[in-house]
């Protein structure tokens, strides 16, 4: 665990995970980082703490101590967010500290019992409530909720000008040698960046509404430090991650990068080589591709490449009268998702009868996409001459109609 000190009496305290599937689901090949913040006045406060297993807990109490903190004297637990990835420790913590108050929202308070069981002193906050921890710190409290859960909050420590963010503005990725924004190299940045797509994608765009809200909020506040839940702090330039963020919402909505998402499946090769010649003409056109191969390919990375592009080809074949399976599951995640409004072109073979045609549609209804499609290319076993060319047509309509969609 590292400890980085943000201003005078404001700690980081961050640990980096590699070898875990977020929420059980995503993958993490460049890890998370999970941190945790102590403000310490007269008082001391944690703002946000950390997944309560494997030692954890216990590598949090020792890290403390090297900043003169006993665990066992913390006075207040700021939970802006009841996940276990933050809130998991509390089990473990109630064994050693019999003498500290959680403050959260009313529907935190709620959720703490089914949780992390009772007997704990908690303190409800509303908007604006403020805490004097005395020696200068002053923590306000902000309800921002379904960020992504219904209770979370963000916290406000008014000396500093520091903005605790937990999962809002917060990135995959773990932080290993570079712990603020203007520590980081440029590649550090790009990959940063690249992984605050792939966290926001995976995490939070079902509810990017309600992240619109809270963006909202976050400008309100006379802003130094914005320091979230997972991945680096921004001190430099705090509006840097706002202004991403605002652009994440836009991509929910079907705007994306002048790029095209390929996600495709093949059984022996047919839709296969049609993806290879798709992809050479988007090449030829200076149209990165992301090439999403399912089920081979992880569904982490499938959601963010979609989520980003502005253009979208679906090839798959007809499996059993329906949708090649691992394609329409993707499809599905992405509807679940709220990925809406994307442009998108479909093609792909059939053996003896159509059907995946029908299975996409009643995949989009069913989940409101409204994915503007191209007329799809259905081809019998493999491409023809005639077909390759009413694909080749498909991706030039297809970069047309991604032009007003697109942002940088
Ligand atoms: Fe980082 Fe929603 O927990």
């Amino acid at each position: 665990m590292n400890i980085k000190e943000i201003n005078k009496g404001i700690h980081m305290l961050s640990t980096s995970i590699d070898e875990m599937l977020f929420e059980g689901m995503w993958e993490l090949p460049h890890g998370v980082s999970i941190n945790s913040f102590i403000v310490k006045g007269e008082k001391t406060a944690i703002i946000d703490g950390i997944i309560g297993w494997d030692g954890l807990p216990e590598t949090l109490y020792e890290s403390l101590g090297k900043i003169d903190i006993n665990p066992e004297k913390i006075d207040y637990v700021i939970v802006n967010h009841m996940e276990p990835d933050h809130a998991g420790w509390l089990e473990n913590f109630k064994k050693i500290n019999k003498d500290f108050t959680i403050l959260t929202t009313l529907k935190g308070s709620q959720m703490i019992e089914p949780f992390y069981g009772n007997s704990v002193n908690v303190q409800v906050v509303k908007e604006g409530d403020t805490i004097d921890l005395g020696g200068g710190k002053t923590l306000t409290f902000h309800p921002a909720p379904n960020v992504h859960w219904p209770e979370t909050m963000m916290t406000y420590e008014t000396s500093s000008k520091t903005l605790f963010t937990c999962d809002m503005f917060g990135a995959f990725g773990s932080l290993k040698d570079h712990y603020f924004d203007d520590e980081m190299t440029e590649e550090e940045v790009k990959l940063s960046e690249n992984e605050a797509e792939r966290y926001f994608s995976n995490v939070l765009t079902t509810f990017s509404m309600m992240v619109e809200k809270a963006i909202k909020k976050t400008k309100e506040f006379d802003l130094k430090v914005i320091a979230p839940g997972h991945g680096p702090i921004y001190r430099s330039n705090p509006q840097k991650i706002i202004e991403d963020y605002e652009k994440y919402c836009q991509f929910a909505k079907g705007y994306g990068k002048n790029e095209v998402a390929i996600v495709w499946g093949s059984m022996y090769g047919m839709t296969q080589k049609a993806v290879v010649f798709a992809t050479e003409i988007l090449n030829k056109e200076g149209i990165k591709v992301h090439s999403i191969q399912m089920p081979n390919d992880s569904e982490s990375e499938m959601v963010s490449s979609v989520f980003k592009s502005a253009g979208i080809i679906l090839a798959t074949p007809t499996y059993e009268y329906k949708m090649y399976p691992p394609v329409a599951h993707a499809l599905d995640e992405l509807g679940r998702k709220r990925i809406n409004n994307k442009e998108v072109f479909r093609f792909g073979s059939y053996g003896w009868s159509g059907g995946a045609e029908k299975e996409l549609a009643q995949i989009v209804e069913n989940h409101k996409m409204k994915w503007n499609f191209i007329e799809s290319v259905e081809f019998n076993g493999q491409a023809k001459e005639e077909d390759l060319s009413k694909i080749e047509s498909g991706i030039k309509q297809l970069i047309k109609n991604m032009k007003s969609k697109l942002i940088k």
